[in-house]
């Protein structure tokens, strides 16, 4: 199957991409107080709703979105409110997206009918990552980090995160999911899952690395048997049309 990415700034937003947003997401984007992350939203959900508009044939307002959490289905106290995985409704029901944003990045997987989940994460070289090493990782993937050479260590770790929240995004769990349920090889080999230790691990996987540039991690998974073909597609040219029509 093909995936198809989009990557943008949070630089690309404008204020014609405002009037793609619906309600719900308008206000979703005012409870962010920091710019940058009303940025990096406004752009992601614009550009989402642009590619699927796009793929589906409709104009981007008619474009919906269901959000589905797939860990609260299997939780006695699932959160109230509607969170999680957006699934396309409307005349782009039947297409699948994944959306990720962060530091400059933001990141649009879309494809037919296959479930994908996408992430992309900046390396943070200063921030403490020993708790979370434990959350994160298995024992043999820490072991394998270790094995880094320091210099590199933030950008494995990272890499590991990335792989396994683009994992748990495709079935739509979430990190609730838990990130150490699913193994991976080496930070810095081949993309691949090794182990799912649990009952939501879905039959077919794939996954595999994106290059993100320098300082950024990024993977994409999709719930297929066959091979997963990625496809970078023109950002500026899906966003000019937003430009021109606006
Ligand atoms: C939501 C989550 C996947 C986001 O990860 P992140 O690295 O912080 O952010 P990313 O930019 O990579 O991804 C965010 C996007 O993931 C998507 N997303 C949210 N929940 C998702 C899920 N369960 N499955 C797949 N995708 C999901 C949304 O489109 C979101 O974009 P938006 O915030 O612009 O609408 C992750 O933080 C998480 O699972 N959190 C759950 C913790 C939580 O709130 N638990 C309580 C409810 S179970
Ligand atoms: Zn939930």
């Amino acid at each position: 199957m093909t995936c198809r990415l989009w990557w943008a700034s949070p630089d690309d937003a404008s204020p014609a991409l405002l009037d793609l947003l619906d309600a719900g997401e308008r206000e979703r984007r005012e409870r962010f107080r920091a710019p940058a992350d009303r940025d990096r939203y406004l752009v992601a959900h614009a550009l989402a709703r642009l590619a699927l508009a796009r793929e589906a044939g409709c104009a981007p307002e008619q474009v919906t979105f269901t959000l589905h959490c797939r860990a609260c289905r299997r939780r006695p106290d699932p959160r109230p409110e509607p969170h999680g995985k957006p699934r396309p409704a409307g005349p782009a029901a039947g297409l699948e997206i994944s959306i990720s944003h962060s530091g400059d990045r933001v990141l649009l997987a879309l494809a037919h009918g296959t479930p994908v989940g996408a992430d992309v994460e900046k390396v943070a070289p200063d921030r403490d990552t020993e708790g979370l090493v434990d959350y994160c990782l298995r024992p043999r993937e820490r072991r394998d980090l270790d094995r880094v050479p320091a210099p590199q260590r933030a950008e494995g770790f990272f890499g590991y995160w990335a792989r396994k929240e683009a994992l748990l995004k495709a079935t739509g769990d979430g990190i609730s999911g838990g990130l150490a349920t699913v193994g991976v090889s080496g930070p810095f080999d081949p993309a691949a899952v090794v182990e799912w230790d649990s009952p939501a691990a879905p039959e077919d996987v794939r996954l595999t690395d994106l290059d993100a540039g320098p300082g950024y991690r990024a993977a994409v998974a999709a719930l297929c048997p066959g091979p997963l073909d990625t496809r970078i597609c023109d950002t500026a040219d899906l966003l000019g049309t937003r430009r021109t029509v606006g």
